[in-house]
């Protein structure tokens, strides 16, 4: 596995694999890199010739106050576990090299899209991901880009993103990976203390259990919000949203939406955890 640090090397790199007609993935992260993670590159090897694997912690998606500098960085442990999963090439960069003249003066942001359920309370976080993620998708030039559904709201921005800008690559969205209590698999669950940890399981049974309700015919969808908000509240969890949404647009879902996506976020103790779960009622 080449490791690359600077734009130039990974474009060499690249460059070279397309000269031979081979296809290539990218699967963006910010590296602490769990099953969730590997599930992707699984799903990028069985798609393209070359798989590439950006770790990036993002400056400009986390607003002030947010845990950036706390962010886990394991770089050590993350090259193995991509080695193992034999990723081609693993693109590293310093903040410089991708913010390269100091204060960003070029964004790529989605309208309405990012304003709903995360972007309420982290404003200009999906503005951020847009643009780092454009200016990845400018230095590797994939044939696709591999995703996790379970960070729902920003899949859907980035394929609105890579339609109206005409980029030649397909998204490609993985299912959510889960500890064996549902649990979705985070770089932030590390942040809960061993008491939390067992309580965290119940965000995505609150999901599952608004899932069964709407599945046997609950149509109240405010009242069910607001009904799950706050158990999940009593459980000791900071719920900033817990809303049901039209799967496409993600505004909140009422009679007309068929394809709905129940999506929640919360803060236990420290970390802040989000998750989803999907239905389809046609
Ligand atoms: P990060 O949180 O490191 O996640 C990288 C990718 O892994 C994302 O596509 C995310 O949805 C996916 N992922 C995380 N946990 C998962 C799980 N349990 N199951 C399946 N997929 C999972 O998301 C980001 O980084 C950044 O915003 C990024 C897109 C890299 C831009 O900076």
């Amino acid at each position: 596995m080449h490791i690359a640090e600077t734009v130039s090397a990974t474009r060499d790199a690249i460059a070279a694999w397309k000269r031979a007609g081979e296809t290539v993935a990218l699967v963006p992260t910010m590296g602490n890199l769990h099953n969730g993670h590997l599930s992707l590159v699984r799903e990028a090897r069985r798609q393209a010739d070359r798989v590439v694997v950006s770790v990036f912690v993002n400056p400009t998606q986390f607003g002030p106050g947010e845990d950036y500098d706390a962010y886990p960085r394991t770089l050590d442990q993350d090259s193995a576990l991509l080695r193992e999963e034999k990723a081609d090439l693993l693109f590293v960069p310093g903040v410089d090299e991708m913010y390269p003249l100091g204060g960003n003066k070029t964004w790529v942001s989605v309208d309405d899209l990012g304003d709903h359920l995360c972007g309420a309370n982290r404003p200009g976080h999906f503005r951020g991901v847009t643009t780092v993620v454009s200016k990845l998708f400018n230095i590797v030039q994939p044939d696709i880009a591999v995703f996790g559904e379970k960070d729902f709201q920003q899949l859907a921005v980035i394929r609105r993103m890579t339609t109206e800008l005409m980029m030649p690559i397909r998204i490609v969205g993985a299912p959510t990976d889960r500890e064996e209590d549902g649990l979705a698999r985070s770089s932030r669950n590390g942040f809960l203390t061993a008491a939390e940890r067992p309580r965290a399981a119940l965000l995505h049974q609150h999901l599952e259990q608004a899932r069964h309700a709407i599945a046997a015919g609950e149509r109240d969808y405010r009242a069910l919000e607001a009904r799950l908000a706050r158990t999940l509240g009593e459980q000791g969890f900071q719920v900033d949203y817990f809303t049901v949404a039209d799967a496409h647009t993600l505004v909140p879902a009422g009679p007309r939406h068929h394809d709905l996506v129940v999506a929640a976020a919360a803060r236990l103790g420290q970390p802040r955890l989000i998750d989803n779960v999907t239905i389809s009622l046609l």
